[in-house]
């Protein structure tokens, strides 16, 4: 599938996303900025390999663009946050909201890429859907940025809501959610964030 960016772009697309990937390492390092593991040099390198600061959320429904992926993390973080502060929300360590927040979708950045086609930057599949969505955010937060708490691994394990499994999953999420209702929070984060078109 072929899904059209923009209709003039001054730039090559290799450059647009170095240029991206430039900008949004500054985003993140100031959003990060209290937590020195989130931005050590080996967690930066892997970021910037695993296409983190370019890749798009989807082909047309939200954060379509170079970067798409990134922008709506820091909104599901921002609004993480803005909960957070208005519900009075606690959490097990202060940056467990800027790690569901940033990364509960990693999964995605493997899933699709930019190329050049007639002149126009267009978002192309790179890899076969992989149905573990979450699991597979978990694996590589895990593996590659930082060891996460019980229930940082519950809030993105749980994050699609209605949408993320089949009923076993539905029966256990509403269990775990009246346990830990930071789950809750983290789905309202992005669905609304997606429903803002970020
Ligand atoms: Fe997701
Ligand atoms: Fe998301």
């Amino acid at each position: 599938m072929i899904f059209l960016i923009k209709k003039e772009v001054p730039l090559m697309c290799k450059e647009l996303l170095e240029a991206a990937t430039e900008t949004n390492i500054e985003k993140y390092c100031v959003l990060v900025e209290r937590f020195p593991s989130l931005k050590s040099d080996a967690v930066l390198e892997y970021l910037r390999d695993a296409n983190y600061f370019t890749a798009p959320s989807s082909f047309n429904k939200h954060g379509d663009w170079i970067g798409g992926n990134f922008d709506h993390s820091r909104k599901v973080t921002e609004l993480l946050l803005q909960y957070t502060a208005e519900e009075g929300l606690h959490w097990s360590r202060e940056e467990s909201p800027y790690i569901i927040g940033l990364f509960h979708d990693m999964c995605k950045c493997d899933q699709k890429k930019f190329e050049m086609k007639n002149g126009e930057v267009v978002i192309v599949s790179a890899n076969a859907i992989d149905k573990r969505h979450s699991e597979k955010s978990i694996e590589l937060i895990e593996k590659n940025i930082i060891s996460m708490t019980v229930e940082e691994k519950l809030c993105i394990y749980y994050h699609m809501g209605v949408y993320g499994g089949d009923e076993e999953y539905q029966i256990l999420m509403k269990e775990m959610i009246s346990k830990n209702p930071n789950i809750l929070f983290t789905q309202m984060a992005d669905t609304v964030a997606a429903k803002m078109g970020i």
